[in-house]
């Protein structure tokens, strides 16, 4: 097959990983005879100092004609000054929105391989295996009104938490259709005790509950939540929650597997247009020393593959040469071994050639 992929790079270690795992699908290409058409566009910091904005217009162009979309990562200290008019973060945010990628799925599982890299005991991580499905473009992140104003007892700054009917539904509808490949159980998590979303989410659950037997829906609150990804992480198949929830909660769980540098993600709308990255951030401490993990970009880029290309074989063999590397020991600095991210790409190249 033939495919136009955007490779956004970004900041920090963004680009350096994000090199790696276009080694791994210019493999996959030749193997497979696939191919795979690069371009690249700037976003975040780099995109900031190259042309005064987070999102450029030709990068947004060059994603909408594009079927799928790499991201490396983006921010830095650099662009951190909390007064700034323009952050890196609003790259990410507008490409999410413009491109109506409301489902950002993260996958967490425990491989045996890894699981002494835990800070949970290794009973309470042995067989983690869910997916946590975020909202991505409602709630806090993007209800209006939002502002900072002064008044006459100080400054005042008002962000605004709103949910229309559809966006509640489709994402947990999403959540049935992921549970219904997986092992049938959702867990929605909310604030209903509190918040006004939270309330017409459960209402929705519910019904979508009643609707669909077959399948096992729970509520939680997201506190108890929060706690529970600790004493037993076990017990999730699908969580689904709104934006800032599963922000919060997806790092959270990110450390569970003791694999934070190899966890993917991917952001999916209506169409089968994706974005695909890793979770880890743009790691300004270590760029450009050529010592970042590629594992969570080259996953990503298997999920992309999946999602986006409808290649499901090729997809399945990266993540299994990526577990049969690390069964060889295969590791990088972050997971306490010597390699840097060309030798864990070799790794990687080496199980799938
Ligand atoms: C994430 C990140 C982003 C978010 C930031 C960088 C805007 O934390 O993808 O989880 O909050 O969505
Ligand atoms: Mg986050």
């Amino acid at each position: 097959m033939k495919a136009n992929i955007a490779l956004l790079p970004g900041d920090g270690i963004g680009p350096e990983v994000v090199a790696a795992a276009c080694q791994i699908l210019n493999h996959i290409a030749k193997k497979h005879g696939h191919t795979f058409i690069y371009r690249e566009a700037l976003i975040g910091g780099c995109a900031i100092d190259a042309k005064g904005t987070a999102l450029p217009p030709e990068t947004e162009a060059i994603c909408l004609e594009s079927d799928a979309i790499l991201l490396g990562a983006v921010g830095g200290p650099k662009w951190d000054d909390p007064r700034a008019r323009v952050r890196p973060e609003q790259g990410l945010l507008g490409i999410r929105k413009k491109l109506g990628l409301f489902a950002n799925i993260r996958p967490i599982k425990a491989l045996p391989a890894l699981l002494d890299g835990s800070p949970l005991r290794r009973e309470r991580v042995e067989g983690v295996d869910f997916v946590i499905l975020r909202e991505l473009t409602g709630g806090l992140y993007f209800g209006e009104p939002r502002f900072t104003e002064t008044t006459t007892r100080g400054e005042r700054s008002v962000d605004t938490l709103e949910y229309a009917d559809f966006e509640i539904r489709r994402i947990l509808k999403l959540a049935i259709e992921i549970a219904r490949a997986r092992k049938r159980h959702v867990t929605s998590v909310d604030k209903a005790n509190v918040l006004e979303t939270s309330r017409l989410w459960r209402r929705f659950a519910t019904e979508l509950a009643s609707e669909c037997p077959d399948i096992r829906i729970e509520h939680q609150l997201v506190d108890s939540c929060a706690m529970r990804l600790i004493t037993a992480a076990q017990s999730f198949d699908v969580i689904v929650t709104e934006n800032m929830f599963g922000d919060i909660l997806s790092d959270e769980a990110s450390v569970l597997t003791g694999s934070l540098g190899m966890l993917p993600s991917a952001s999916l709308g209506e169409t089968s247009r994706g974005l695909y990255e890793p979770v880890h951030g743009s790691a300004p401490d270590i760029a450009g020393q050529g010592i970042a993990n590629p594992l969570a970009a080259i996953l990503s880029a298997a999920m992309l593959l999946r999602h986006s290309l409808q290649l499901e074989a090729e997809a399945a063999a990266i993540e299994q040469a990526v577990e049969d590397a690390l069964d060889l020991g295969a590791r990088t600095r972050d997971m306490g071994g010597p390699l840097g991210t060309e030798g864990m790409t070799e790794a990687v190249l080496a199980k799938l050639a």
